[in-house]
């Protein structure tokens, strides 16, 4: 090797060591789910990706010169993962950044000492590239580095402008390295740019001057800006001598495990290579989503994470493995990062247990799947089509949950195509349904109202105020400003100042009022734009108001105060869960409105009886010890020292807002909250339910709602009571008493129909027939069920040897006949079964049973007297 050797994780350390010592402040690695504002990623894709706002001086950078090694997910290929050498959908990109403090001048040279110095990279191995006419690096490098003129190369805007979607971007100068005729094409004119292994990209200095505002409208940003990057993984790939990002040291050990679990070896075949590759990216890739608080799902960041998960599930499958076996390789990805991760390690059960979950239920899918695909592929196949239609793929997924890859990777597999557009238009329909949907509930979400970044932000003083001066500096009617409306006019206000809080962190808008003089403008919601601007949406109800205007805003105090009281009750309730069913617990959602709460946490099983009651007493006893609430605005690293719970995956600022009360709970919070816990009153648990795969749902009521429904109570229990002429405390004996009554009453009823009931057989038997000597009787009682004409005859049987009897009985449109023979008649040759057969036979139904007692049905209701009256014939008959 021409250089030394170094792991991964000692080349991550280097990095940002190196970079600590030239000023730059370092970071940890920013969450891979992007900042709320930045709509245009899903999922962070490059260092500079979370920090936008810096550059763009949005917002004021903790430092002008920052370093970072930031977790990335790049997902534009997932199907050729596994088929190359250097693609993973994760990777590590080590960057440094300079914020409007130095340029090209500084930037190059550290890159150079980095790679040179440091990392001890040949310099005769390196050859940097720059934008075709960027002179300026041109001579930097030329003249203060001394590298040859022709060894430095000039590309054009699609290798050395950098620029990924919306955002800061620039011209670029990057480094590449020569690992050595060896890995070459040997093509004539393979050299720097060529597609071959031998010269790769290591480094890449973009000098960030410019912003692209998402359409390719470029601005000049007033500050220059630096910002590098370089894959850590592909980095190391050059520090290790391999060809492949899989043969860098922590990627190796993780391949490993699998092969350990999967009993499948790199180097078998090209199969079980890509199979592996697959799994090993995967996995990486699905343990730090999950960290960051990403659930499998099936839309936007968790359909990646369902796609990412369930494709290594399925290359398991196809090594062999028939048990779910990803979340065993959970400890070994943990293993290999946490020494830059070690939030990884907290939450290690938790993060098994999700890829755990997503497995199985995979496996029932595709077990319940398999068979539609199959029957859906044969059906292509009968009709000699090599394209799988759209519209069977969407079926797949929409209905059987396979992801779109799956589907087209197990078509592929068969020589044929899916017809991915067809899929695409119906995903899109149901993206259109979906959003419709959710217009229809009122999920606005941000409010998109441009105002122009000169306006200034809106000053929220309501922590502290009931009532503020604020000045009107915007009117918007139906998306257009105004400069001023009259009485009845429906509109959005923006002040410079406001109590109002605007729903943000699951907290609703405050209602209230916007007067000035007699002018009266009811605030009936309120959001936060991306600017910081307080949006207050509502109606004028008398007067006029005009841009300028000094006005004064008052919150609805009664309706805060309830607000406020659901808010720290969720606090309490957060706790208390953790404290019952463990950490593993995290804040997945929550509303909280006046005196109502709902509160999504991660748990995965059904809450018992007992543990809801622990919970809801635990929250009551903390509401009841009056702990004192204190909110602190901090420095987030102190705050995360003192042990406050922070939102998972939530982006925070440098200070952090942090609300405690007494020693039950820390938490990072906006809201607005009590003073002192007993404020609260009391807390009551509604429902407790699942609402997705390891998320469930707590909905709960306090002060004045928890007291209603007390009331409410109370008055239904004062109501029964009097309805049966008690009191609430002797309720229970009293029901008690009545059902004892009433049991034995209808006990007494049954008793009393039975005796009746006999009293008539007796009465039937002495108005029988004498036919050859035995007692021939027929007889209709309606109403009667099977049990009860059973108990009828066998009382006749009982009382009379010589009895042959039929009773019918009608219900609706059926006929129940019972025929009797005592044991004379059957001696007689008189049997039941056949009896019953025959009067059955007339009304156009069946019977049978034993010579003594049968019993059967029919229909035909205007044949039942013919019926009865065959039975005169049928004895004669018998008895000759
Ligand atoms: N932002 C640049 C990149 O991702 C450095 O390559």
């Amino acid at each position: 090797m021409a250089h030394p050797y170094h792991g991964l994780n000692e080349l991550r350390e280097m990095f940002l060591s190196y970079f600590e010592s030239k000023g730059h402040l370092r970071l940890p690695s920013f969450s891979l789910i992007p900042p709320a504002s930045d709509k245009s990623l899903l999922l962070i894709n490059s260092g500079m990706a979370p920090m936008k706002t810096w550059f763009t001086r949005e917002e004021e950078p903790p430092r002008n010169r920052v370093t970072t090694c930031q977790k990335c997910i790049r997902t534009g290929d997932i199907e050729n993962i596994g088929h190359t050498d250097r693609h993973g959908t994760y990777f590590e990109m080590l960057g440094n950044f300079s914020f409007g403090d130095y340029f090209k001048k500084e930037a190059i040279p550290f890159c150079w000492e980095f790679l040179t110095e440091v990392v001890g990279l040949e310099a005769d191995r390196l050859y940097p590239s720059i934008y075709l006419d960027d002179e300026e690096a041109f001579e930097i490098w030329n003249k203060d580095i001394g590298i040859p003129a022709e060894k430095i190369f000039r590309f054009g805007k699609e290798d050395n402008f950098w620029e990924h979607g919306a955002g800061p971007c620039g011209p670029c100068s990057e480094v590449y390295y020569d690992r050595g005729p060896e890995h070459g094409c040997g093509k004539p004119g393979c050299t720097v740019g060529c597609e071959c292994d031998r010269y790769i990209e290591v480094w890449n200095n973009v000098f960030s001057q410019f912003v692209n505002d998402g359409e390719n409208h470029y601005t000049e940003m007033t500050h220059k800006n630096i910002d590098t990057g370089m894959g850590l993984e592909r980095l190391a790939c050059v520090c290790q001598n391999v060809n492949s990002l899989f043969d860098v040291d922590t990627v190796m050990n993780i391949t490993n495990k699998v092969s350990e679990i999967t009993n499948a070896h790199y180097g078998e075949s090209q199969k079980t290579d890509v199979s592996l590759r697959v799994i090993t990216d995967h996995i990486r890739s699905g343990v730090m989503m999950i960290c960051d608080g990403i659930l499998p799902s099936n839309e936007g960041r968790g359909y990646v994470l369902r796609r990412l998960l369930r494709r290594a599930a399925r290359h398991g499958k196809l090594l062999g493995v028939e048990r779910p076996f990803l979340h065993e390789v959970v400890e070994t990805v943990i293993h290999e990062n946490e020494c830059a991760y070690p939030d990884l390690r907290e939450k290690q059960a938790y993060i098994t247990k999700v890829v755990r979950t997503e497995e199985e239920n995979f496996a029932r899918t595709i077990d319940g799947g398999m068979k539609i695909y199959n029957d859906l592929l044969a059906a292509h196949k009968e009709k000699g089509e090599t394209v799988f239609s759209g519209a069977d793929a969407f079926k797949l997924y929409d209905t059987y949950g396979f992801p779109i890859d799956l589907t087209v990777e197990m078509v592929e597999e068969e020589g044929m195509t899916v017809d991915r557009d067809g899929f695409d238009q119906l995903m899109e329909e149901q993206r259109v349904r979906a959003r419709k949907a959710r217009e229809a509930l009122g999920d606005l979400g941000w409010a998109g109202i441009e105002f122009g970044s000169d306006m200034p932000a809106t000053e929220f003083v309501g922590y502290e105020n009931d009532v503020t001066d604020g000045k009107v500096l915007a009117i918007v009617v139906e998306g257009e400003l105004r400069d001023e409306i009259v009485a009845g006019a429906e509109a959005t206000v923006v002040l410079d100042q406001t109590t109002l809080y605007a729903e943000m962190g699951g907290q609703v808008a405050d209602h209230g009022t916007i007067t000035c003089g007699s002018s009266v403008f009811r605030v009936k919601d309120v959001q936060k734009n991306k600017g910081g601007k307080f949006l207050h949406t509502g109606v004028l109800e008398s007067g006029e108001l005009k841009v300028g205007d000094s006005a004064e805003v008052s919150i609805d105090v009664d309706r805060r105060k309830a607000i406020r009281r659901a808010h720290s009750a969720t606090h309490l309730l957060d706790a208390a869960l953790k404290k019952v069913l463990g950490d593993h617990v995290h804040q997945a959602g929550s509303l909280v409105e006046p005196d109502r709460l709902r509160f999504d946490f991660t748990h995965f099983e059904a809450i018992t009886p007992e543990q809801l009651a622990q919970i809801d007493k635990l929250v009551n006893d903390a509401i009841l010890e009056g702990y004192p609430v204190v909110t602190e605005v901090l420095p987030i690293e102190e705050a995360k020292k003192k042990g406050a719970v922070a939102m998972f995956g939530e982006k925070y600022g440098d200070t952090v807002r942090v609300v405690e009360m007494g020693d039950f709970s820390m938490e990072f919070c906006g809201g607005t909250h009590l003073d002192n816990t007993a404020k609260a009153g009391p807390f009551r648990i509604k429902s407790e339910s699942s609402i997705a795969s390891g998320v469930r749902r707590i909905e709960a009521t306090v002060g004045k709602l928890t007291l209603e429904t007390v009331n409410r109570n109370q008055q239904m229990l004062f109501h029964a009571a009097q309805m049966l002429k008690t009191n609430p405390g002797e309720l229970e004996a009293k029901i008690d008493q009545q059902l004892t009554e009433m049991k034995e009453m209808r006990h007494e009823l049954e008793k009393f129909q039975a005796e009746a009931s006999l009293g008539e057989a007796r009465q039937f038997l002495t108005s029988a027939k004498d036919v050859k000597g035995l007692k021939v009787l027929t007889a209709i009682r309606n109403g009667m069920d099977a049990a009860a004409l059973r108990q009828m005859g066998d009382f006749l049987r009982d009382k009379e040897s010589g009895v042959v009897a039929v009773l019918a009985s009608v219900n609706g449109e059926k006929i129940t006949f019972l025929a009797i023979c005592g044991p004379e008649a059957v001696k007689k040759g008189v049997k039941a079964g056949d009896l019953v057969k025959n009067v059955c036979a007339v009304c156009g139904g069946k019977g049978g049973g034993k010579p003594d007692s049968a019993m059967g049905g029919g229909t035909d209701l205007l044949k039942l007297d013919d019926a009865l009256a065959s039975v005169d014939d049928f004895v004669s008959e018998k008895l000759g």
